[in-house]
């Protein structure tokens, strides 16, 4: 028989959720892109969020990352409400996204499209540059040595002096990521990673993801390539007309009756 003593009983690990967010709503007109939703990303998770086009899923990322302020609703992100801030504030605490249609800078090198994300940083002040020159060009080198070392991580090096635009559409999303990396992100929102891309480019990819997410970093993944979802969240979130539908492992989702009518009736 089990005996109670005076010490505590210890809790199980409780999972932080390091982003979450409720009843969120979006309208655009007679539009009602985010009716009510909810989200919640486990620190150190790789969520995803799939639903049918139209189902409002960037619609919500574009709440998330303070790009659009919602209707009505709330985000937190680490503890702290975020979702009266911009998109450069939430930036630097940590959250950073990417976007559906990449939005590298075509006429400039690929590095620079690297540098340009980690600006806001000492050397935008100016008078840090008169106050602490030293300082400022200590960072850029940083910045520099940071930008390489992730175009080489991603494959992107050899392309580094070469225009964006003259990317595929697949290096382009490599370098979306990469680009990501430059803030020191707690977690990133990747909305369709794999959209357009090769095979062979989607598991590189899907790796760098899984070797991120294992040095600390949190995703959030909008993406409709089953595939890569299923392979790599640990849970999934799906939406359908603006609204939840189901979350749960991407096993109970594949089986969840409700998440095959709404794929069905698109
Ligand atoms: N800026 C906007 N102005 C007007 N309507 C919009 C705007 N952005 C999105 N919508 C509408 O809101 C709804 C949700 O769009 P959203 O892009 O969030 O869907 P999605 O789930 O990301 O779709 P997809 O899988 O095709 O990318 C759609 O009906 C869309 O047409
Ligand atoms: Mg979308």
């Amino acid at each position: 028989m089990h005996s109670y003593s005076d010490e505590p009983i210890p809790h199980p690990p409780i999972a932080v959720p390091l982003l979450r967010a409720q009843h969120l709503s979006k309208r655009f007109g007679g539009v009602h892109a985010v009716n009510r939703a909810a989200i919640s990303v486990p620190q150190g998770s790789i969520t995803g969020l799939i639903g049918p086009n139209g189902a409002g899923k960037t619609t919500l990322f574009q709440l998330l990352s303070c790009f659009l302020q919602p209707d009505e609703g709330e985000v937190w992100f680490d503890g702290h409400p975020i979702h009266t801030l911009q998109p450069h504030q939430v930036a630097t605490r940590g959250l950073v996204r990417t976007f559906q249609v990449a939005r590298a800078l075509s006429r400039l090198s690929v590095l620079d499209n690297m540098l340009l994300a980690a600006q806001r940083q000492t050397g935008e002040q100016f008078w840090n540059v008169w106050l602490r020159s030293h300082q400022v060009a200590q960072e850029e080198r940083q910045q520099r040595e940071r930008a390489w070392e992730l175009l080489e991580r991603v494959g992107l090096a050899a392309k580094a002096q070469d225009y964006a635009g003259s990317l595929s559409g697949g290096q382009r999303k490599l370098l979306e990521l990469a680009r990501s990396l430059m803030v020191n992100p707690k977690l990133i929102l990747l909305d369709e990673p794999a959209a357009g891309v090769n095979p062979t480019l989607i598991n590189q990819i899907c790796d760098h993801i899984l070797t991120w997410n294992r040095q600390g970093i949190t995703f959030l993944i909008i993406e409709h390539n089953m595939d890569v979802i299923m392979s790599l969240c640990d849970r999934v979130w799906v939406m359908a007309e603006g609204r939840n539908l189901a979350d749960g492992t991407p096993a109970e989702i594949q089986q969840n009756d409700q998440v095959l009518a709404a794929y069905l009736g698109q």
